[in-house]
């Protein structure tokens, strides 16, 4: 597991996009794992910014996202696939037919999540995968307790979870009770893995994910066993490694 502090926010985003950068310029037709949170917001706005300059192409890129509210119709302000377009795929040359984001509005959830496991393995795997911290160490939307052999699945959220994602929504009884989320399993398959962290609010969880033991009760602590991890944290979120 690599580990870079950065000095503040500007240099964070400079790293995460330059490491996303290379890995576009390196396999141009790259399958990429996104995430969504406020988190890597900086990061997606440079990717913007340096397609705009020329500086990259994403017209062979796949994406698939980490996870979607379930019930949340695709134009809800708060759905991640509304998320994406507006703060990265309208921005950027990427196919629409080479993004993939799980259904949250299915009838049949169980199935999207089946076939969204076919679809990345029919793409040939993940190539990065982007990833976010939560404040219980969940990583997309996998809570903890959850095995680390879990598959794409429909998930029930945890009260933190609610809570913390609820200053999106007007109120806490408006954010849906579940989600669609790749598994864990799904994440560690992934070829590389690149951990965003950044404010004091997730200093404790990255002591604990990055050096504590590894179990199901922190989620992100599996990462440890992944061969190809980098972390990227602000100062604040180092506090404490
Ligand atoms: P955040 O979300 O980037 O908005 O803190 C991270 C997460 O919950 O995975």
């Amino acid at each position: 597991m690599k580990i870079i502090i950065a000095e503040n926010m500007e240099e964070f985003n400079e790293i995460a996009a330059d490491i996303v950068s290379r890995q576009i310029r390196n396999k141009p037709d790259s399958v990429l794992g996104l995430a969504t949170g406020s988190t890597p917001l900086g990061l997606y706005a440079l990717l913007a910014d340096k397609y705009k300059k020329g500086e990259l192409d994403f017209s062979r890129v796949k994406t698939f996202n980490l996870d979607e509210y379930r019930g949340l119709p695709k134009d809800h302000p708060q759905s991640y696939y509304h998320y994406m377009y507006e703060n990265l795929f309208s921005k950027i040359n990427i196919k629409d037919e080479n993004v993939n984001l799980l259904n949250g509005e299915g009838l049949d959830p169980y199935k999207v999540c089946a076939d969204y496991e076919e679809k990345i393995k029919a793409a040939g795997g993940i190539d990065l995968q982007v990833l976010g911290i939560g404040h219980n160490g969940h990583i997309g939307f996998n809570e903890p307790g959850t095995p680390f052999d879990s598959v794409t699945d429909l998930i029930d959220l945890s009260e933190r979870t609610i809570e913390a994602n609820s200053r999106f929504f007007e109120s806490p009884d408006q954010v849906p009770r579940q989600a669609l989320s790749m598994g864990i399993k799904t994440i560690m398959q992934a070829r590389s893995i690149m951990l965003l962290i950044s404010g004091s609010g997730k200093a404790r969880i990255a002591a604990k994910a990055l050096k504590g033991p590894i179990t199901q009760n922190v989620p992100a602590s599996v990462l440890q066993l992944h061969p190809f991890v980098t972390v990227i944290l602000d100062k604040e979120a180092a506090e404490y490694l």
